[in-house]
């Protein structure tokens, strides 16, 4: 029965992916356990700030809050924009994921926090996760967790490119050894694409659209380049004129789409660029036989690795699992000895 016991003991132990778009939680022994957006409503009333709702259930609120509820994200562009919230959220999904085995369990907990994020951040973070009841905590930096989440070999001799576009920031990073050779980041990331979607669309249709439904069309007909036939699918989307201020409805195709997320795109490939040309000899040879891969939702944007390969003349892959790869590494680094060296304490 000890062992029973001691492996109920082990198995809350938690890996988590703190990302400015999503949060996702893996468990010991179970892997993803829990992945909801990065978002929290706070309800004001009679100046008291209260939590209304995380993740998934706040998410639905962007931009329909009425005036005494705000959805905010408490990370955004790689940064913690909010760090009381941002406690409140990582509080908030360690006990869902934990549920009522608090008695049994102290954990240890793995936090992959945002490259952007100060030293100050960093231990509000560390904090949250004690406050929650976590024995020990450790951090990992983002570009390792996303290299061991896609199997890219780290721990070897061998020189490799993982470049991870996450919601805030494109981590561009070649990896040796369990060691980063070279990182650089740009506060380029899925943001900047809706935001250009935004633009693009009040500029060229007079159209006024939210966030969320700039996300929306992204995903869904998002292209990193332009359709063979210039033009590719079209679509329909509603938002609120400009001129005369009433909702209206317009359509838009892809390669007016591909024009849009041009200046995000190009941001990210100057990158990947900029590295290249940092990155040591050696370590190059390597990178031009294992190729560059791609992880992070914003992998997702279909042609973002011909665009690349084009570009950079080097063989371009996405990760299996975009989304999950820097929740999946963590998760591996907390489990196997082999990784144990690329965590840190502080
Ligand atoms: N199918 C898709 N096509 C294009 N973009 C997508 C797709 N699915 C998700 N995304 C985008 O990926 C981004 C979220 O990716 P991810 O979860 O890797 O970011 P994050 O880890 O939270 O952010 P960061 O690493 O910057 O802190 C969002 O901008 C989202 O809109
Ligand atoms: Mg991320």
């Amino acid at each position: 029965m000890a062992f029973g016991n001691l492996f109920k003991f082990r198995s809350q132990d938690m890996a988590i992916d703190l990302g400015t778009a999503n949060t996702v939680v893996y468990v010991r022994g179970q892997g993803i356990v829990l992945n909801e957006p990065s978002v929290v409503a706070i309800e004001t009333l009679n100046g008291i700030k209260k939590v209304k709702a995380v993740g998934n259930d706040a998410k639905m609120m962007m931009g329909k809050t009425p005036d005494s509820i705000e959805a905010i994200r408490p990370l955004r562009d790689g940064v913690i924009a909010d760090i009381d919230v941002a406690e409140q959220m990582i509080k908030h999904f360690i006990q869902k994921v934990h549920g009522k085995k608090k008695l049994f369990s102290y954990p240890e907990i793995v936090i992959c926090v945002p490259s952007g994020s100060t030293s100050v951040e960093r231990r509000a973070i560390r904090d949250a996760a004690s406050n929650a009841g976590a024995s020990q905590v450790f951090l990992i930096e983002e570009p390792m967790a996303a290299a061991i989440g896609a199997d890219m070999p780290v721990t070897e001799p061998i020189g490799s490119m993982v470049v991870d576009v996450g919601g805030g920031t494109t981590e561009v990073a070649v990896l040796s050894l369990r060691g980063l050779a070279y990182t650089t980041s740009v506060r380029t990331g899925g943001d900047k694409m809706d935001e250009a979607i935004v633009s693009y669309v009040r500029r060229h249709h007079n159209l006024l659209i939210g966030e969320t439904t700039a996300e929306r069309i992204k995903k869904d007909f998002g292209v990193a380049q332009a359709p063979v036939d210039g033009v590719g699918h079209t679509i329909h989307i509603k938002g609120r004129d400009l001129v005369n201020g009433v909702p209206k409805e317009i359509s838009i195709n892809q390669g007016q789409i591909a024009e849009a997320l041009g200046e995000p795109i190009g941001t990210i490939i100057e990158g990947v660029r900029i590295a290249l040309e940092n990155t040591a000899p050696e370590l190059a040879a390597d990178i031009v036989d294992q190729g560059i891969v791609l992880t992070g939702g914003g992998a997702l944007i279909s042609g973002l690795d011909a665009a690349l390969s084009d570009e950079t003349g080097l063989p371009v892959t996405v990760a299996e699992d975009p989304l999950a790869c820097v929740a999946l590494g963590t998760g591996r680094a907390m489990e196997d000895e082999l990784f144990r060296g690329v965590l840190t304490t502080a």
